[in-house]
């Protein structure tokens, strides 16, 4: 499922109530029963696949968050256990917010996360990302000590680019990290993206389908590389490990990186350069056929 993200959105102005970093309260209060019981049901659907689809990492979080099949966390009692963990905290807003404000909160290790559950009707397909998603997908990684030092630092190098007019290509770096990571392990491929944990068909679609290229990480590549919001991925990258991934972004000047890049051209989403490692080389079969439309119409 491609979800509709932070960069791609339109921004309009801030919300009435909201306070000016965009933050408002999460209104535990207000949520219905039958808000609590979306949240059970994509969380049942959930635990009963990621067991040996997502990393350890997560379903790590997702026990020392207690992120239970329950209802709708409430952020008070989810902060105290996080906050414990790694330092991060959550902070309800009413959706999607500016780059700026939105790199700010992850430079000061606090998550933004929307406030709202999508309906019961749309489980599986939505366009702006909910607080299933925001939480049950990004929360759990943030318990890793390694990954949690990783957000943070995209925070910082987010409004570096920002201020260097690069969005555009660390936004793909979000993108294939962050959203729709895979790790390589001992025992296979393992889910870490939020935007694949999150969803119950792309967690079978990154790992199971013969459809999308999986190919080994390499920055920068990956910001260069196009994406799709609107379907499964085409190709997924692939992280030697998560240390891995907070080295290579971490010890690398981004500057030289930006200027660099804005020479050449970007890269296809379903292109196979020369240089990739290639663990999957994809059919591209669901995307040829017409992807979620297609299958929606038939
Ligand atoms: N090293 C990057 C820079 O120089 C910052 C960064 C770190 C970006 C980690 C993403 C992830 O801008
Ligand atoms: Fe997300």
């Amino acid at each position: 499922m491609g979800v509709l993200e932070r960069m791609d959105y339109p921004q309009e102005g801030l919300p009435k109530g909201a306070n000016p970093d965009w933050t408002i309260s999460q209104g535990f209060e207000r949520y219905s029963a039958a808000e609590h019981q979306t949240w059970t049901t994509l969380y049942e659907r959930q635990a009963e696949i990621l067991p040996g689809r997502a990393c350890a990492a997560f379903l790590h979080g997702l026990d020392a968050l207690d992120l239970h099949g329950h209802g709708i966390p409430d952020f008070r009692s989810l902060n105290e256990k996080l906050s414990s963990l790694t330092g991060w905290r959550v902070v309800a807003v009413p959706g999607l917010v500016p780059d700026a404000v939105f790199f700010d909160h992850l430079a000061n290790r606090r998550f933004p996360a929307a406030n709202f559950i999508r309906g019961a009707g749309e489980l599986d397909y939505l366009q702006e990302p909910d607080i299933f998603h925001d939480v049950f997908g990004h929360v759990p990684m943030l318990t890793d000590p390694i990954f949690a030092d990783y957000m943070q630092a995209y925070g910082k190098g987010g409004l570096r680019a920002v201020s260097l007019g690069h969005l555009a290509n660390l936004a793909r770096l979000y993108w294939y990290t962050v959203e729709f990571g895979l790790l390589e392990t001992s025992e296979g491929l393992r889910i870490y993206g939020a935007g694949i944990v999150s969803s119950k068909t792309e967690s079978i679609f990154a790992l199971n389908s013969a459809s999308p290229n999986r190919i080994g990480f390499d920055l920068e590549r990956v910001m260069r590389t196009l994406y799709r919001i609107d379907d499964f991925q085409q190709v997924y990258f692939v992280i030697p490990s998560l240390q891995d991934l907070l080295d290579v972004t971490t010890g690398t000047d981004f500057g030289p990186l930006y200027e660099k890049i804005s020479l050449q051209t970007d890269i296809p989403i379903a292109a196979i350069e020369p240089y990739d490692k290639i663990f999957t080389r994809g059919t591209q079969d669901y995307a040829r056929s017409g992807g979620r439309l297609r299958q929606g119409a038939a």
